[in-house]
Order: C-alpha cells, then sequence, then structure tokens
C-alpha cells in the first residue's frame, strides 16, 4: 500500500505556526504520509483575488486521502470572504456533514471547573456541518435606511438531519471512551420551543432513527439549558447532536471544560469520503507570530485524522506524548507551562520519537 497522501492548508494567523508543528509531530511517529503544502489563505488573497484556486476543491477530492487544515480569519479582510469560500466551502461542497469535535479533559488542573475529574469529562458534539444559518441564504431590503430588514435563513432538510443524527447515533455505539466504557446517550439539542418548524423536524428525525438503536438511550435538552448543563454537570453527556449554529457555540464552551481553544480538535467528516481535520481555535491575530499559540490541538487533530487513516497506533503515540507534556507542564503558558509554540510542540515530537 502507498503512502497517504495529505493536503496541508495552515491558513491564517497561529494556523501558520501549529500546524507545520504538528506536522513534525506526526512525521515522528513514522506514520507512512505524504504531505503537500497549499498557500490558500488571506496573504493569498490580498495579493491575487484568489480564495480556492479553479479545480480546488475535485482535486483535493482526487489526490489526497485527507486534508490538514489550520485557521481562516484576518483582521484585513473585514468580509471574512476568503473564510468563507475556503473553511465554509470545503464542509458544503465536500459535504463533509459531521463536525465531530471530541471534548475530553487530559488533567484535573486544565479544567475551570472545581474538583472535575478526566474520567467524567469526556463527550463528543456531533455538529451539523453543511445548513442551517451557514447557507446564507437571505438578503438585505432597504439597506442604509431606517426600514432596513436583514433576512438570515435556517435551512434544515430532512436528509440533513437526519444523516447527522445517524452519524451520531452511529458514533455512540461504536466509539468508547477512554476509559473503555460504552457511550450509552445521545442527546438532541436544539431550541424546539421557539424555532417550532425547524425544531419539530430535528424532533421527528431523532426519534425515528434513535429507534434503531436500542441500547441508547434517547434524550434532549434546549440549548439554553445545555450550556448550563455543560458547565454544572458535564459528565452527564456522552454524545450531543446539534445544528450548525448551536454547535459551534457550544462547542467553544465545551473548549473552555478541555483547557481552552488551544485544547480542542475536530474532524469534518463525510464517511466514505475524503475528510477534513482542524483545530476548533481560529487564527488568534493577537497570538499570530509570537511563538505563543497552544500546540497541541493541532496535534489531538493530527491524532485524530491518523486514526481516520487507519493508523491507530501512530495517533495513540501523539495522544499518550500530549498527555505526557500537561502531566509535565511542559506546554504553552495558556495551560499552565513557560513553552512557546515550537518548543512545547518539539517536546511532544521528542517524546513521540522516544515511544
Ligand atoms: P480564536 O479561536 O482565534 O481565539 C479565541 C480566543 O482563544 C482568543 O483569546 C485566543 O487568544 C485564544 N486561543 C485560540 N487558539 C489558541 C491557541 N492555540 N493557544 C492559545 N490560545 C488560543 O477566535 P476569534 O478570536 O473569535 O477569531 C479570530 C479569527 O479566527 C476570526 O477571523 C474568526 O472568524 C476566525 N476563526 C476561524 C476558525 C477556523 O478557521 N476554523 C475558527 C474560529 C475563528
Ligand atoms: C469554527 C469557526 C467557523 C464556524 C467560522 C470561522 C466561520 O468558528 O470552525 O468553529 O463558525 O464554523
Ligand atoms: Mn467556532
Amino acid at each position: 500500500m502507498g503512502k497517504k497522501r495529505i493536503a496541508v492548508i495552515p491558513g491564517d494567523g497561529i494556523g501558520r505556526e501549529v500546524i507545520p508543528v504538528a506536522v513534525q509531530a506526526i512525521e515522528a511517529t513514522g506514520a507512512a504520509l505524504a504531505f503537500s503544502e497549499f498557500d490558500w489563505g488571506a496573504e493569498r488573497y490580498l495579493k491575487d483575488g484568489t480564495t480556492v484556486p479553479a479545480d480546488g476543491f475535485p482535486m483535493l477530492e482526487r489526490d489526497f486521502d485527507a486534508i490538514f487544515l489550520g485557521a481562516f480569519g484576518d483582521p484585513r479582510i473585514t468580509t471574512n470572504t476568503h473564510a468563507k469560500q475556503i473553511l465554509l466551502g470545503m464542509r458544503f461542497e465536500m459535504d463533509l456533514y459531521a463536525n465531530v469535535r471530541p471534548v475530553r479533559l487530559l488533567d484535573s488542573s486544565l479544567c475551570p471547573l472545581k474538583g472535575a475529574d478526566p474520567k467524567d469529562i469526556d463527550f463528543v458534539v456531533v455538529r451539523e456541518n453543511t445548513e442551517g444559518v451557514y447557507g446564507d441564504v437571505g438578503g438585505v431590503f432597504k439597506q442604509g435606511t431606517a426600514d432596513e430588514i436583514a433576512i438570515q435563513e435556517d435551512i434544515n432538510t430532512r436528509k440533513g438531519v437526519e444523516r447527522v443524527i445517524r452519524y451520531a447515533f452511529e458514533y455512540a455505539a461504536s466509539k468508547k471512551k477512554q476509559d473503555g466504557t460504552s457511550r450509552r446517550r445521545v442527546l438532541l439539542c436544539d431550541k424546539s420551543n421557539a424555532m417550532t418548524h425547524s425544531g419539530g423536524l430535528w424532533q421527528r428525525a431523532f426519534k425515528e432513527v434513535g429507534r434503531a438503536y436500542a441500547d441508547i438511550e434517547a434524550t434532549h435538552m434546549y440549548v439554553d439549558a445545555l450550556c448550563l448543563q455543560m458547565v454544572r454537570d458535564p459528565g452527564q453527556f456522552d454524545v450531543i447532536v446539534t445544528n450548525n449554529m448551536f454547535g459551534d457555540i457550544v462547542s467553544d464552551l465545551a473548549a473552555g471544560l478541555q483547557g481552552g481553544l488551544g485544547m480542542a480538535a475536530s474532524g469534518n467528516i463525510h464517511p466514505g469520503k475524503i475528510s477534513m481535520f482542524e483545530p476548533v481555535h481560529g487564527s488568534a491575530p493577537a497570538l499570530a507570530g509570537k511563538n505563543v499559540a497552544n500546540p497541541i490541538g493541532a496535534i489531538l487533530t493530527a491524532a485524530m485524522m491518523l486514526a481516520h487513516l487507519g493508523l491507530t497506533r501512530e495517533a495513540a503515540k501523539l495522544e499518550a506524548a500530549v498527555l505526557e507534556a500537561v502531566r509535565e507542564r511542559r506546554t504553552t503558558r495558556d495551560i499552565g507551562g513557560n513553552l512557546g509554540t515550537k518548543e512545547a510542540a518539539t517536546w511532544i515530537s521528542d517524546q513521540v520519537s522516544r515511544q
């Protein structure tokens, strides 16, 4: 079998710092991968107006096994045009419908909650990734007048809702927790008390899909209540499935439970097709170029990508080295260490090489 091919797109800001060092950490595992880097992002857009080059997405689907992405967002581009076309464009056009965001506390010291135990914070947010308000359908009428109207449609299709819910149940049925126990519960998060049309569709699809999984409890919370419960008693969650926007919001809250955005990993998945992996955090312009960004979110994202490609032994090496770094406090300052991005990542890579 030849080497798996990885398209690497660091993007903007701290993406350009954390992605290269995460690639080094992958290389330290000895995984048989071939990397090709692409310069899509703010600099290229400002230089020649290119966001996604012609044939860009079909090329990725044709020539690669996975995509490893940094972050997009630049204060000079106030419209966020390039990020929408590259990041959201990739999710939509490649139909990467399940945005999988694991929430795992590696060490009690990282969690802002009193007395938090790592075994109690181990759940996943499965976020719908191809529709909702992110379709950006709508318009503005009478712009600039006192009568201005802005309409932002929320698109929920039976197909889109059903497949992401099924993905969440399949995840619960097949992926154990860190401690080896099974995931017993899937929770639907919505706002169906106010948004009755879309909420009704999610509720019906959830009930119908859930019937096929007799061993998994199907539960529900409104998104506001979920936010409260996430900080009061996160141990009750196994798998949370929700729409695009609620998933975006609750996954940043959940990142806080793990030690901040510098720790959070994600995969954008369509089973059977090419998938894309990216840390949950953005380009963090205030941190960019200072060698202070935490590389762990990117390294744990790399581990997710390796596991997805069947390289489970190599993925486990990355996870073990990250855990060791956290326990030894050989980390960046946001999680209590005193190392820079490069030094923290090198410590992890060295640890991987020694395994
Ligand atoms: P952000 O994730 O960039 O930063 C939010 C906060 O988390 C900041 O305080 C930042 O310093 C901190 N943080 C983030 N990553 C960190 C890391 N690796 N180590 C230590 N601290 C870290 O979100 P934002 O400030 O809302 O957005 C900045 C830009 O990024 C915007 O243009 C936004 O649209 C974009 N963005 C892109 C993505 C993506 O490409 N996937 C995700 C989120 C935001
Ligand atoms: C994320 C980001 C993006 C999103 C932004 C940059 C459009 O916040 O990946 O979580 O909202 O999906
Ligand atoms: Mn987000």
